[in-house]
């Protein structure tokens, strides 16, 4: 005999901005939740921030009576800036990643020649995440499965029948994530997406992001079963050699996202700005030709 798994209730709430989805994973009404990757808006012109996508989880939180145990990002995000301490400070919680966001501290601690003091040991965060640890989001059991290729650190949030997937699968119409960010590698990322996708057919599948193609509305669910029938990058059939030949090409048109320098540079510090100067402001660094 075999247990049904636990269904957690999940709200994706849409970014516009960043094609970004932030989750909300609760039991029910009144219990612990979790946010999984949230997003702190940006203006690159003017370099300010803004809370209106933090807000809204935080609207979404109250309304519902929710206790957040748990603030996640998937990896350190290239797209977005993570709005983890702001909603720590409004809500509560542990800030929480893939441990092995300390190698990418140590390769953008070169790349952005950052303070001397600037640790490398992950301690920005509350917690960092082992592959297949479990953690508790109240009466729930979350589980961390490592699925780097995007980038080293990244990881999949699995509860119940609901796995959060980050930068690996896309929907199925667009495919799968790029992998040529430092430490990005085409051959791990088809893996990482094997091992998602060996996962029960029916597991729901929540994305990062989505790209819908011309005509298409923005959808963030789906599931194992039909990615692996579906998916135009790494459906069932298509061999390791096929997809890192199609991502290397595809990947080599692809321009850098509008907010990388921004938004690694913060999200490596668990979302905090980089230490303030000696006349109170802190500022962010261009490299130039450097990435
Ligand atoms: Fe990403």
């Amino acid at each position: 005999m075999t247990v049904a798994p636990v269904k957690p209730e999940v709200q994706g709430l849409f970014d516009p901005a960043t094609w970004t989805v932030t989750y909300i994973v609760y039991d029910k009404p009144g219990s612990a939740c979790a946010i999984i990757d949230s997003v702190l808006d940006y203006d690159p012109k003017s370099g300010r921030t803004r809370t209106d996508s933090a807000d809204r989880v935080i609207d979404f939180v109250k309304a519902k009576g929710l206790k957040v145990e748990w603030i996640l990002d998937t990896h350190a995000h290239a797209d977005h800036l993570t709005a983890a301490p702001y909603l720590k400070q409004k809500l509560g919680g542990k800030i929480a990643i893939g441990e092995h966001i300390t190698g990418v501290q140590q390769v953008f601690k070169g790349i952005f020649h950052l303070e001397p003091e600037f640790a490398t040991d992950g301690s920005q965060f509350d917690h960092l995440l082992k592959d297949g640890e479990a953690f508790a989001i109240g009466e729930l059991s979350g589980q961390v499965m490592f699925v780097p290729g995007h980038t080293p650190a990244c990881v999949a949030y699995r509860v119940g029948d609901a796995v959060f997937v980050g930068d690996t699968l896309f929907m199925p119409d667009v495919g799968t994530a790029r992998c040529d960010f430092p430490g990005g590698d085409a051959k791990t990322l088809y893996q990482s997406t094997r091992r998602i996708l060996s996962l029960p057919d029916d597991t729901r599948l929540f994305m990062c992001h989505d790209y819908p193609p011309d005509g298409r509305p923005v959808e963030f669910e789906t599931t194992v079963a039909v990615q692996r029938r579906t998916n135009i990058h790494v459906h069932d059939g298509i061999t390791e050699q096929a997809f890192v030949e199609m991502r290397t090409k595809r990947d080599a048109t692809l321009e850098m996202p509008v907010l990388i320098l921004p938004s690694v540079q913060v999200n490596i510090r668990a979302g905090e700005m980089p230490p303030k100067e000696a006349n109170g402001v802190a500022y962010l660094k261009i490299p130039v030709n450097a990435l």
